[in-house]
């Protein structure tokens, strides 16, 4: 069967791709999230000098990707977007850090303001890991009715569901996952044919909300975390980095007075 778009991409021939594409743009660091990269990610990583990071939501999957050769473990807790386990980023995150010394560790998990980076660092992670905090800045890649909902949204907004991949992973609310959620719904399908199954109605949603149609608008949905309820303002990027700085500052000098 020939797959195009997010089906091609989960085959194996497809991931190569993907891999040869993102190699290709030479970055400083690649990260392998569920499961421990593989070798041979490992290997071309080392020969280009790159590092490697394994994302973990627990301390089982923290020593996996230490087995398999990672250089930083992302203790991710439940708050995080995407696919998330169900140990709160609080209580995982020095877990990992103790377990794991003297591997670097980065916390991810609803961290959208410099006292939780103070906070991370504190737990004694070496920095924080954020993916939430950029969809709603001026360059970030959602559509802006949909960056508009993620600015409204509550930290209660958000959703631990397998109907996005097959696999459980936070998002936001909508019509959508509520349908999905519904007694009568049928089970998502493992991953990846929940991304395959899905394929063609993300398209046709995508296109209704670039075309304004209100039933499109209802059912959108996004990977988006917890912190989403502290995400208040489109800032560019620059912006957003330089308050996480300030912030940061005045937490940690609050906390040595
Ligand atoms: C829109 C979006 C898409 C994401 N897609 C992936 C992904 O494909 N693979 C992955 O490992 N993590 C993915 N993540 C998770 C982030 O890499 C990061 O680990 C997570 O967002 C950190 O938690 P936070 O959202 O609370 O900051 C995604 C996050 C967002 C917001």
């Amino acid at each position: 069967m020939e797959w195009s778009g997010v089906g091609r991409r989960i085959t194996e021939v497809g991931s190569e791709e993907l891999l040869d594409a993102m190699f290709g743009h030479r970055p400083r660091l690649v990260a392998s999230a569920l499961g421990p990269p593989p070798p041979a990610m490992v290997e071309r990583a080392r020969r280009a000098g790159m590092l490697v990071a394994g994302l973990a939501g627990t301390v089982g999957h923290a020593r996996e990707h230490a087995r398999a050769g990672a250089d930083i473990i992302v203790a991710q807790g439940t708050e995080a977007a995407g696919h998330t386990g169900t140990i709160g980023t609080m209580t995982l995150v020095p877990e990992v850090v103790e377990a794991m010394a003297p591997l670097p560790v980065l916390a991810a998990g609803g961290i959208v303001t410099g006292r939780q980076v103070a906070a991370a660092l504190a737990l004694g992670a070496q920095g924080a890991w954020m993916g939430s905090i950029w969809l709603t800045s001026q360059e970030g890649e959602p559509h802006d009715a949909l960056k508009d909902r993620l600015l409204d949204a509550q930290s209660t907004d958000t959703v631990r569901s397998r109907c996005l991949t097959g696999k459980p992973a936070r998002q936001l609310r909508s019509a959508w996952t509520e349908a999905w959620e519904h007694p009568e719904a049928p089970e998502p399908l493992p991953m990846p044919l929940q991304i395959v199954l899905l394929e063609e109605a993300h398209e046709r949603i995508e296109r209704g909300i670039r075309q304004g149609h209100p039933g499109a608008r209802e059912l959108m949905h996004y990977p988006v975390g917890q912190g989403v309820g502290m995400m208040r303002e489109r800032r560019s990027v620059a912006q957003i980095m330089a308050r996480l700085a300030d912030e940061l500052h005045s937490a940690l000098r609050v906390s040595v007075s």
